[in-house]
C-alpha cells in the first residue's frame, strides 16, 4: 500500500510503497478517509528518542477518519464496516498519512455527522483545546481568558470554545496578516504580538487585574507571558515545553497554579487516560457537528503532497487546519 514513511536517520518524509499493516489483538485496521497533518507529526525528530524501536518505513499520522475493515480477535463493540474518528498513538508506527492504519479499539470514536476531512481536523488541535481548557483550567467557571496562538490549529478551536462558553473578555494573540481572522472566531480583543507589548494590553483590557487563565500555545518564552498576564491565583497551561515558575513575576506571591499537558499522554494512561480522550472527542464532535464550533480555513492535501505540507508546518504560522483527504 502506498504510505507517507519517516526516515529518523535523515529527518524527511517520503512516500513509499510498504506492507499493509496486521492489526494486534486489541487493534483494528481502519481504511484512511482523511488525516490531519499536525505540528507534532512534523516535529517527529524531536521525539523519535522515546520510540527505540523507530526504523525508517515509520508511519505518522494521528488524527484518522475512516472505516473498519478488520477486527482484532479480543476486540468487541466494533464491526468491519464502522465508521470512526480517533486520535491515534504516536509511539506506534502504521499511523494514518497511509491507506490503512492499526489502531487500539479502545480509542475509537464512531464518527461524527461531518465530512471525513473535516472530522480529521479536528482530534489534535480541536481536542487538546477542549481539554485543555474545560478539564484542565475549567474554562466555564471563569470570566477571562488569554490564548497565545490564536490563529493556529490549536488557538482557533481555543477562541471558539471560549465563545462558546460566553467568557466576558477573550483575548488572543497572533500575527498583524491574522488579527481579522482570530476575530471572526470570537475574540474579543486579538493582540498583535508583532506590533504590540501583549501584557501591557492585557493589563489595559483588563484594568490592571490580569486574566483568570492562560493557555500557551506557542511555546518559546510565551509561558513567561501567559504566567505574567494572570491574575490573583490565575491558572496557566502550558502545551510545548515545561513550566519553569522561577522564570515567573513573582509566582509564588501571587498564588500562581501551573498545568502540563499532552494529549498523547493519555495512550499510556491505562483506561482512565483513554476515557478521557474519547470523553473529549465526543464533547468537541458534537459541538462541531452541530456547527457551533467551524473548522475555519480547512486545506486538504493529497497523500502524496504530504511530505512537503509537514515540512511548511514546520515553519509554525499555519493557519486553521491542514487534512489529507484520500
Ligand atoms: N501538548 C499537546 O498535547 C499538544 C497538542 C497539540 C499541539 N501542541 C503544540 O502546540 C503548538 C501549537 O499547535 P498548533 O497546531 O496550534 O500549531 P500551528 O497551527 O502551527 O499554530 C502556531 C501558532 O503559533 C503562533 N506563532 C508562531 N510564531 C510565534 C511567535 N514568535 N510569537 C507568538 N506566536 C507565534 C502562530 O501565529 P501567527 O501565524 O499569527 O504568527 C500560530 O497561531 C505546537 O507546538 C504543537 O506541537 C501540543
Amino acid at each position: 500500500m502506498k504510505a507517507v514513511t519517516f526516515d529518523p536517520r535523515s529527518d524527511t518524509f517520503q512516500l513509499e510503497d510498504v506492507p499493509r499493516p496486521r492489526p494486534g489483538p486489541t487493534d483494528v485496521l481502519v481504511e484512511v478517509e482523511a488525516c490531519g497533518l499536525n505540528p507534532v507529526d512534523a516535529k517527529i525528530v524531536g521525539w523519535k528518542s522515546l520510540v527505540p524501536d523507530m526504523q525508517p518505513g515509520w508511519v505518522t499520522g494521528l488524527d484518522v477518519a475512516g472505516r473498519v475493515v478488520e477486527v482484532g480477535t479480543e476486540v468487541s463493540g466494533w464491526s468491519v464496516g464502522d465508521r470512526v474518528l480517533c486520535h491515534g498513538n504516536m509511539f506506534r508506527s502504521h499511523g494514518g498519512f497511509a491507506e490503512v492504519t492499526v489502531q487500539d479499539a479502545a480509542i475509537l470514536l464512531p464518527h461524527p455527522h461531518l465530512e471525513p476531512h473535516v472530522a480529521a481536523a479536528t482530534p489534535c488541535a480541536g481536542w487538546t483545546a477542549w481539554r485543555a481548557l474545560v478539564d484542565r483550567l475549567r474554562l466555564p467557571e471563569h470570566g477571562s481568558v488569554l490564548i497565545l496562538g490564536g490563529s493556529g490549529g490549536v488557538g482557533s478551536f481555543a477562541v471558539q470554545i471560549a465563545r462558546h462558553f460566553g467568557l466576558q473578555h477573550i483575548l488572543a494573540t497572533c500575527s498583524t496578516g491574522n488579527v481579522d481572522f482570530v476575530r471572526s472566531l470570537g475574540a474579543t480583543h486579538v493582540l498583535d504580538y508583532s506590533t504590540e507589548d501583549v501584557l501591557e494590553r492585557v493589563r489595559e483590557i483588563t484594568g490592571g487585574l490580569g486574566v483568570a487563565i492562560a493557555l500557551d500555545a506557542v511555546g518559546r518564552d510565551n509561558d513567561i507571558i501567559a504566567a505574567d498576564a494572570l491574575g490573583f491565583e490565575g491558572q496557566m497551561l502550558e502545551l510545548v515545553d515545561l513550566v519553569r515558575p522561577e522564570a515567573y513575576d513573582d509566582a509564588f506571591g501571587r498564588g500562581l497554579g501551573f498545568h502540563q499537558f499532552t494529549l498523547g499522554g493519555a495512550h499510556r494512561a491505562g483506561p482512565a487516560g483513554k476515557a478521557a480522550l474519547t470523553a473529549a472527542g465526543r464533547s468537541f464532535s458534537r459541538l462541531v457537528a452541530g456547527g457551533e464550533i467551524t473548522v475555519p480555513r480547512l486545506k486538504s492535501v493529497t497523500l502524496d503532497e504530504v511530505p512537503e505540507a509537514l515540512d511548511e508546518i514546520r515553519a509554525g504560522h499555519t493557519v486553521g487546519k491542514v487534512v489529507m483527504a484520500l
